[in-house]
C-alpha cells in the first residue's frame, strides 16, 4: 500500500513533465517538419473560415502536418447568421472526409469548435439572445455527433460571458473536451481553476499564447 502511495506520487511529479505541445496555424504552411524539429507534437489546422466558408487550404494543410509525423486535428469557425449549422457541417465533412473514425487514414482527429466572437459580416453570436447562441451551439455539436465525429470545445472564459452571457451559462458540453485559452505563456493548467468555464472542471488542452512566430508562420501555441 505505502509503495502504490510513492508511485502514485512520482507519477503526479512526473506528470508536467510529460507536457505535449503543439501549434494552431490558419496560413496556408508547407514546412511542418520545422514544427516537428522545433519540438511540437501536434498541429491543429483551421478547416473552416468565420465567414462560413470551408478553408481551402485546410486539407492540404492536414496532409502536411501529418507527413511530417504530427498529431493532427482540425478547427471550425461557425458562422452564425448566413448559414444553418447542418449546412456547414455537411459542407466540413464533404471537404475533409467522414474516416476520423480510423485517424490514421482521416485527414484530422478531432474537430474543435471555434467559441470566440466572429468579426465576419452577417455571421456573427448575437449580441442580445445568449439562448440561441447557446442553442446554435449544440446545433454544431449535435450535427457533428451525427457524423460520428470527435468534437471538442475551444473558447475562453472572457469569450463565454461574453456570447452567452456568464461564465456558468450554456454548461451542456462538459461530456466533451474542452480546449481553453490564457494567454500568460505557461504551458500548465495551475490558471484553470481562476479562469474555468461551461461547467468544465477539468481543461484538455490550453491555448497558452497566441499570435506566435515559429518556423516562419503566424500560430498559437497550445499544450496538453
Ligand atoms: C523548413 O524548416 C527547416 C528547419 O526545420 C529549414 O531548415 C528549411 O530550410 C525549411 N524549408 C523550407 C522549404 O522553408
Ligand atoms: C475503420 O476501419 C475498419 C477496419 O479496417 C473498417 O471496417 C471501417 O469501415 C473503418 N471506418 C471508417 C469510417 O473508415
Amino acid at each position: 500500500m505505502k509503495q502504490t502511495i510513492i508511485i502514485f506520487y512520482v507519477i503526479c511529479l512526473i506528470t508536467p513533465t510529460l507536457a505535449v505541445k503543439g501549434i494552431d496555424i490558419a496560413d496556408a504552411f508547407n514546412n511542418f517538419s520545422c514544427f516537428k524539429n522545433a519540438g511540437y507534437q501536434f498541429a491543429i489546422i483551421r478547416g473552416y473560415r468565420s465567414y462560413g466558408a470551408i478553408d481551402p487550404n485546410g486539407a492540404t494543410n492536414m496532409k502536411n502536418a501529418q507527413a511530417a509525423g504530427l498529431i493532427t486535428d482540425a478547427y471550425f469557425f461557425p458562422c452564425k447568421g448566413k448559414i444553418s449549422a447542418a449546412q456547414q457541417v455537411s459542407d466540413f465533412v464533404n471537404a475533409f472526409g467522414l474516416e476520423e473514425e480510423n485517424s490514421t487514414n482521416g485527414l484530422y482527429g478531432t474537430v474543435w469548435l471555434d467559441v470566440e466572437t466572429n468579426p465576419s459580416s452577417g455571421c456573427g453570436w448575437s449580441s442580445s439572445d445568449y439562448t440561441a447562441n447557446c442553442n446554435f451551439l449544440n446545433e454544431l455539436v449535435a450535427n457533428f455527433k451525427n457524423k460520428g465525429k470527435l468534437i471538442g470545445i475551444y473558447s475562453s472564459k472572457y469569450q463565454w460571458e461574453t456570447i452567452f452571457g456568464s461564465s456558468s451559462a450554456c454548461a451542456k458540453f462538459t461530456s466533451l473536451p474542452i480546449w481553453y485559452a490564457h494567454y500568460d505563456n505557461n504551458p500548465s493548467f495551475s490558471d484553470y481553476a481562476k479562469y474555468s468555464f461551461g461547467g468544465w472542471t477539468t481543461p484538455n488542452m490550453k491555448q497558452y499564447n497566441g499570435d506566435q512566430t515559429v518556423c516562419n508562420a503566424d500560430v498559437d501555441l497550445n499544450f496538453y
